[in-house]
């Protein structure tokens, strides 16, 4: 066992100060079935990748309620309750109506539900990070706060995260609870979460870019990512996934798979160390 690799090589991140994690991650969202709805289509393959994260040294989940829905969070808790030494983060505040389909949900009394119906799957009496998966544009976004905060003050919730918000939201989400990672859309090829990546760096905020695998046409057979990838006898997402742990010391990076053999890939690229040079040429190459 001794040549598995391990999540540690990422380096570690306190999200909220205090929960120590390996910087990359496992989302939880693929392990349901097409469109994100459902069972997974290899329940057997789901569940064996979900078995294997201890033992890769991933100790940061990401799932939702809204993942299958609920299909998700109770293979987690099938699989890795009682969770020793790992932070399972979840989100609300998402309906479901088929495949593909999210409908923000904001109302006070729905978020109390989520964030109670999360604390029953998952087999837990708090929720260590509860992400507000989108700010309901329908709904005053105070009261969803102040509904956030409530929950938290009553130990329901110990930390806060938003997801697909900018500085302003953030900030106005900060004077109701402090908000521990922030959850954007972020890869080598879509960079539009720049400004709020350096304001999380800055503010001690964890940063968790989702879709973290995609390059785009920076994927392309003689692109700019396949050459180092080749030269270091790496895949093109293993040094993607290289490209963001070495972007900011905030970044969390939470690839999905519902494969054994992708996850035990994706986790290999914390042990990649990308040269300056590689660096800065994928970063010319995105920009
Ligand atoms: N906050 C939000 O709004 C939001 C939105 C989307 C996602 N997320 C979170 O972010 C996580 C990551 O995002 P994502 O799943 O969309 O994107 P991703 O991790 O960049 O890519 C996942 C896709 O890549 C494939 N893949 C993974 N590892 C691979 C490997 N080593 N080789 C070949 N293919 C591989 C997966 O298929 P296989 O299953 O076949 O490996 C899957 O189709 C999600 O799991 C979820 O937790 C959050």
């Amino acid at each position: 066992m001794a040549d598995l690799p391990n999540a540690a090589a990422a380096g570690e991140f306190r999200v909220g100060g205090d929960i120590p994690v390996h910087r990359l991650g496992f989302g939880a969202m693929r392990i349901t079935g097409k469109g994100i709805w459902g069972e997974p289509a290899d329940p057997a393959g789901a569940r064996a990748t979900l078995r294997a994260l201890p033992g890769l040294g991933v100790n940061l989940i990401d799932t939702a309620d809204s993942y299958g829905p609920y299909v998700s969070e109770d293979l987690i808790r099938e699989l890795l309750h009682p969770y020793a030494g790992m932070l399972v983060a979840t989100k609300g505040g998402l309906t479901r109506h088929g495949p593909d389909i999210w409908l923000p949900l904001g109302r006070p009394e729905y978020l109390r539900q989520c964030v109670l119906m999360s604390l029953r799957r998952l087999g837990v009496e708090r929720i260590d990070l509860w992400q507000l998966h989108r700010i309901d544009p329908k709904v005053p976004r105070e009261e969803q706060f102040e509904a956030i905060a409530a929950m938290r003050k009553e130990g329901l919730i110990r930390h806060v995260g938003l997801s697909e918000v900018g500085i302003e939201e953030i900030e106005a989400a900060r004077r109701h609870f402090p908000v521990a990672t922030v959850q954007n859309l972020y890869n080598l090829a879509n960079r539009k979460s720049e400004a709020v990546l350096a304001y999380c760096e800055a503010q001690g905020i964890g940063f968790i870019p989702w879709y973290p695998l995609a390059a785009g046409e920076l994927a392309a057979p003689d692109s700019a990512l396949s050459r180092v990838a080749q030269r270091l006898g790496a895949s093109n997402g293993q040094v993607a996934l290289a490209w963001l742990l070495k972007r900011s010391p905030a970044m969390l990076p939470i690839p999905g798979t519902s494969r054994a053999e992708h996850l035990r890939e994706n986790v290999a690229a914390a042990e990649l160390a990308l040269s300056e040079e590689d660096y800065r040429a994928l970063e010319a190459a995105a920009r």
